[in-house]
């Protein structure tokens, strides 16, 4: 039999302002997913959050976009709204975006990343949850894991890696996929992995044999909505070992805290500051945008662990360096790169100004 890994996340709401889901929040969920577990829809889960985003993590044996997982993540976030709103937390429901649950809970708000694979004699499972940026964020790190020779040893060193792995790329402007091939076809993945607004990594496969490697959530939450109503803070399921890239491998890239789009008002470039779960707490500017790594073994569909995977003062160095480039980037102030560029800024002003000062602008001679 499968197991199916669904992580799904949302925030409902937080505390002061934008920077910590309320423990009661997750508690609520963690009523809603018992029952789950006690019916049988669920086979386990664990609850985490990452800043102001609950992220809840299950098993079952039900497959991908199974209906009652789906109403059961949403049922869980409705239940802890209404906590939330009851506390007057901040931004309750901001995730939410439908009243009604019909089927899927994609397009709905809420993030998904979801996998699902025959265990192996052993499976270890790495679950990485981010606030305050999007699902971009993702891209130069996983290519890093799965096809740069320099992070990853295996690829170079271990028969079972060595022909690389194919990438899934959504295109979330145009709602269209690829699949491409690594290495063979490297120098065309980056040209779109680049664009981390637009082209994204949805899945990664190995090559060999087409199993399942890697999975992330690719919500663009703003454009669902039409409007700013927060960031689509990601996450993403890496499979490691025996086939798969290490799990110090699959680590190896957040050491290098690289520069993402969200932050201040989700319209700043920042670097993403890998952290233990205990400081998930993005406040300075609303940032710098986190990344958090919880570990598992999946075991029987059953989640064993976690073990907070960035709690290692050997990636003490990456959050002083994540802090001297946050103190870098904030001296720019209203000035791009800091600032996001006009079209991916999640508030802006400056459709207004313009229109304000139409009659003032002249041609250049
Ligand atoms: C970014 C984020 C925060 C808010 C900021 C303003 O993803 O969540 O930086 O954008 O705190 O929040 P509002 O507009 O709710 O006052
Ligand atoms: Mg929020
Ligand atoms: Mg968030």
């Amino acid at each position: 039999m499968k197991t199916t890994i669904s992580v799904i996340k949302a925030d409902v709401g937080s505390l002061a302002g934008h920077v910590r889901a309320h423990e009661a929040l997750k508690e609520k969920c963690d009523e809603i997913l018992s029952e789950a577990k006690d019916t049988g829809v669920l086979e386990d889960y664990y609850i985490t959050n990452c800043g102001d985003d609950i992220d809840l993590i299950m098993t079952h044996h039900r497959g991908e976009e199974d209906e009652e997982v789906h109403e059961t993540a949403w049922n869980a976030f409705k239940e802890a709204t209404k906590l939330a709103r009851e506390m007057k937390l901040y931004g309750a429901g901001q995730d939410l975006l439908s009243d009604t649950f019909s089927g899927n809970i994609k397009g709905l708000g809420p993030g998904c990343a979801e996998m699902e694979f025959k265990e192996r004699p052993s499976d270890p499972v790495i679950i990485f949850c981010c606030d305050k940026t999007e699902p971009g964020a993702f891209n130069l790190p996983l290519f890093r894991i799965f096809a740069d020779p320099f992070n990853t040893a295996g690829l170079v060193i271990d028969p079972s890696l060595h022909n690389g792995y194919k990438f899934e790329i959504f295109d979330v402007i145009e709602h269209k996929k690829v699949i491409m091939s690594c290495p063979e076809e490297m120098y065309d993945l980056l040209a779109l992995l680049g664009a981390i607004s637009r082209y994204v990594i949805k899945k990664i496969y190995r090559k060999d044999d087409g199993e399942i490697a890697a999975s992330v959530s690719t919500e663009r939450l703003n454009i669902m909505a039409g409007k700013y109503i927060g960031k689509d803070d990601p996450v993403a399921i890496v499979r490691s070992q025996s086939g798969f890239p290490a799990a110090g491998e699959v680590l190896e890239p957040f050491s290098v805290p690289h520069l993402v789009g969200g932050w201040m008002r989700g319209s700043h470039n920042g670097p993403l500051m890998p952290v233990p779960q205990k400081n998930a707490t993005p406040v300075r500017f609303d940032g710098p945008p986190r990344v958090i790594g919880l570990g598992f073994q999946v075991a029987n569909c059953k989640l064993i662990g976690p073990i907070d995977l960035f709690d290692d003062p050997a990636f003490d160095r990456s959050r002083v360096l994540a802090s001297e480039i946050a103190e870098y980037m904030r001296r720019h102030g209203p000035f791009e790169p800091h600032r996001l560029p006009s079209d991916e800024m999640e508030y802006t002003t400056l459709p207004e100004i313009l229109e304000k000062l139409k009659g003032r602008f002249e041609d250049i001679e």
